[in-house]
């Protein structure tokens, strides 16, 4: 028998049993259209440890690279098996941490327990849209805009999704009510085609469609589980980043990936084929169980990088209606940006990679359970933990990794430079569970934040203010919701200004959708927003190096430059 753990419950599995047979006995759900033939490419999991003590890929398995297999395919091998990629005998696989043993480790592409921000806090609340959804009915005819689709008599529904390169979070709405129903969340599975929209452009261009599919499998998945039925789901109203949204409508993403960066939504809006960068398309088309008559409609992105989720944030913070300056900087491996007010508004992306979201971070993980995110140092040089879900400690999440760089900051642990003390390579955060921290990890971190501190610098440039004269910081997002406003300003991840000018808002992408799946003025104006917007490109500007090397310090962030134009 071998001792494999699937998303943290322990198992022993006879040689030859399927990760996803165990799974089952388990008790865990593993997405599958195909009843484990091996077609769907659904079932994938992700394996942390012993991934030698498993059978080799099989044919069915060519598309995934690294850690990642199919879990219908995958078998565990007997203690006395050879391993077929390393050749060793499976009893003696080494584990990451150094023991020995068989021990299989592995997680499906849905952990259940991942902190998801499903919510937002702290938006203006001055100006509540009227239900307008494009959505009516007359009598037992269902119409969009209008024109109609269907006829029945039950209830009519919607849907609001913010489809981000990590985590997906969706929410259903009475659409004759305005009342939300139901809300879910859950990481995106497409991790496996790489875990920046860089690698995901490439993953698609090496096998088209894919990721595409296999997130329509999911996203079937968590609208089946919701309380209403799928087909009473007339409109689906999406937002992500320029490539999540352009993948989920099978868009090709070739060209997001080539400078200068452009959707093709906006290649062929420049070039006078469409008026706007939105997408719409039918349920049917887009593969998920709502009517096949459903309209499911992409919002508008702002240009390059900068996608219908930050436009979505623009509508969540009012900023058509604005007299004061304000900024929202939404932190994830990409970050954006936006500054302005009802007068003027920029905006732009930042590629900060995957640091502050514990990948390429040696004892790095996700905000799941077992991950450090609160760290405190006493004077005796102990550690305070905080670990999310109050069991032992697995690794350090971005939250985590921002108090920890402070709290060796604070007490000298660690210089401006991000250098250790004595010339140190590591520091033992958790002997226990041996965590600790290396000063490579902090390099990792310090560029992630010097590109983020680099695109405010350019932005807040482009628009000839200082930072102080920012009236209204929102740090949008999962991450930004739970950082430390002191932390962040000590490790100078984000401007030196006081508390009472930062706002941490959470997840004000789906707010933004949710107001424009339940108000047709609104989304006209998030129509009419984007095009108003002007995309600062960070690559194109004179001192975005300058800046960046600046921003690798950690050290407070004080002011701006101003000056330097770099937008279009
Ligand atoms: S269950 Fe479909 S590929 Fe494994």
């Amino acid at each position: 028998m071998v001792d494999v753990t699937i998303n943290g419950q322990p198992a022993q599995a006879a040689e030859g049993t399927s990760l996803f047979d165990c799974a089952e006995s388990l008790g865990i759900q593993v997405p599958t259209s195909c009843r484990k033939q091996g077609k769907c490419k659904e079932c994938i999991v992700e394996v942390a440890e012993g991934i030698e003590g498993l059978s080799a890929p099989t044919e069915q398995e060519r598309h995934l690279k690294g850690n990642f297999r199919l879990s219908c395919q995958a078998r565990v091998l007997a203690d006395e098996s050879v391993c077929p990629t390393s050749g060793t005998y499976a009893f003696v696989c080494q584990s990451s941490k150094g023991a020995v043993g068989t021990v299989v480790r592995c997680h499906t592409m849905r952990r259940a327990n991942m902190r998801i921000e499903r919510h937002a806090f702290g938006l203006p609340l001055g100006r509540q849209a009227a239900l307008e959804p494009a959505v009516t009915r007359a009598g037992d005819r269902i119409l969009i805009d209008g024109e109609e689709i269907a006829r029945a008599t039950g209830p009519i529904h919607g849907i609001a999704m913010d489809l981000g390169t990590t985590t997906i979070v969706l929410r259903l709405f009475d659409l004759a009510s305005g009342e939300q129903i139901a809300d879910t969340s859950f990481e995106n599975p497409q991790r496996f085609g790489g875990s920046d929209v860089m690698a995901r452009i490439s993953y698609d261009g090496e096998h088209r469609g894919l990721l595409m599919r296999t997130l329509a499998g999911y996203l079937t998945r968590a609208i089946e589980e919701l309380p209403v039925d799928p087909r009473s789901i007339y409109e689906m109203l999406v937002v992500g980043n320029s490539t999540m949204r352009d993948l989920f409508f099978g868009q090709s993403v070739y060209s997001i990936g080539q400078n200068p960066y452009r959707s093709i939504t906006e290649i062929e809006m420049a070039a006078g084929k469409r008026t706007t960068t939105s997408l719409a398309s039918t349920g049917r088309r887009c593969l998920l169980p709502i009517h096949p008559r459903a309209r499911v409609y992409g919002a508008p992105i702002i240009s390059g990088h900068v996608g219908a989720d930050a436009a979505a944030c623009m509508l969540a913070v009012d900023i058509a209606h604005e007299d004061r300056l304000i900024a929202v900087m939404d932190i994830g491996t990409n970050t954006e940006l936006i500054l302005g007010n009802r007068h003027r508004i920029l905006a732009a992306s930042c590629p900060a990679g995957p640091a502050f979201e514990g990948g390429a971070i040696a004892c790095g993980m996700p905000a799941l359970d077992g991950a450090i995110e609160d760290v405190a140092l006493s004077s005796d040089g102990a550690f305070h933990l905080g670990v999310i879900g109050g069991i032992a400690a697995q690794g350090i999440c971005g939250s985590g990794l921002v108090d920890l760089m402070s709290e060796l900051l604070r007490t000298g642990r660690m210089n401006s430079m991000g250098r250790f003390e004595n010339d140190g390579q590591r520091i033992t955060v958790d002997a226990a569970n041996d965590i600790f921290f290396l000063e490579g990890d902090v390099n990792e971190l310090a560029q992630a934040k010097g590109a983020n501190v680099a695109g405010l610098q350019v932005v807040c440039n482009a628009y000839g203010i200082d930072f102080d004269e920012i009236d209204v910081f929102y740090l949008a997002g999962g991450f930004g919701r739970h950082l430390k406003v002191a932390a962040s300003r000590r490790i100078g991840l984000i401007p030196n200004l006081p508390d009472s000018r930062i706002v941490q808002v959470g997840n004000a992408a789906i707010e933004g959708a949710c107001i424009a799946l339940l108000s047709r003025s609104r989304r006209r104006e998030l129509e009419e927003l984007v095009t108003r917007v002007e995309h600062c490109r960070l690559e194109t500007h004179p001192s975005f190096f300058d800046y960046f090397v600046e921003g690798c310090q950690f050290k407070a962030v004080e002011t701006a430059n101003r000056g330097n134009p770099c937008v279009e």
